[in-house]
């Protein structure tokens, strides 16, 4: 997809977070049915890069992978055994180790160009989320937030000034797109 494409209207992105998701191809089922939304999302868009903040066991950037992004680059302070086992199957998922609030890690983010899809999931507080929102979101398409209501996160979420979308039933502590 271009960065320059229409956006989909919030109807049609609300259906797709209803689909089925049958973990297809992962080959497990998570019990966070925001994993299916990364996996139907990046059906829909198919995306040329996807970006995700946060890495941990590399669920969600699998889930991208799967849903057939052509670049995943995921990124976290930890490089896990267990992440670097669950991506190495998907030749399209790139494992960033650094701190998202570096310069050199902001640098390096930048010179990747366009992001189709940011998924901003590191840690969550309302100063952290709002420092990756400012710098990384300028170079997206669309965003993804996971934990929208979880704790002071309320307030963060509150401030995206984009058209937005809340898709609670996603996850118990909150789902948001903006574009
Ligand atoms: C909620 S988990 C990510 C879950 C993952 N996105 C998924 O959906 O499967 C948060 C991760 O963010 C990482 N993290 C926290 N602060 C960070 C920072 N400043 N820079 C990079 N990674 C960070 C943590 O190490 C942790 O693995």
């Amino acid at each position: 997809m271009g960065i320059t494409s229409e956006k989909l209207s919030a109807s049609k992105l609300e259906e797709i977070s209803r689909r089925k998701y049958t973990g297809d191809g992962i080959g497990y089922l998570t019990s966070d049915p925001y994993y299916g939304f990364l996996m139907n999302l990046t059906k829909e868009l198919k995306p040329d890069l996807v970006v995700e903040l946060g890495t941990a066991s590399g669920n969600g950037a699998a889930h991208f992978a799967q849903g057939g992004a052509k670049k995943v680059v995921s990124i976290d302070i930890l490089n896990t055994q267990e992440a670097r086992d669950r991506c190495k199957r998907f030749p399209n998922i790139e494992l960033w180790k650094g701190n998202t609030n570096s310069p050199s890690m902001k640098s390096k983010v930048k010179k990747l160009g366009k992001i189709d899809i940011l998924f901003i999931d590191t840690e969550h507080t309302s100063e952290q989320a709002w420092k990756e929102y400012e710098y990384y979101s300028q170079f997206a398409n669309y965003v993804l937030y996971d934990d929208i209501i979880l704790n002071e996160m309320r307030d963060f979420w509150d401030r995206v000034p984009e058209p937005k979308l809340e898709l609670n039933h996603l996850h118990t502590s909150g789902f948001g797109i903006s574009w």
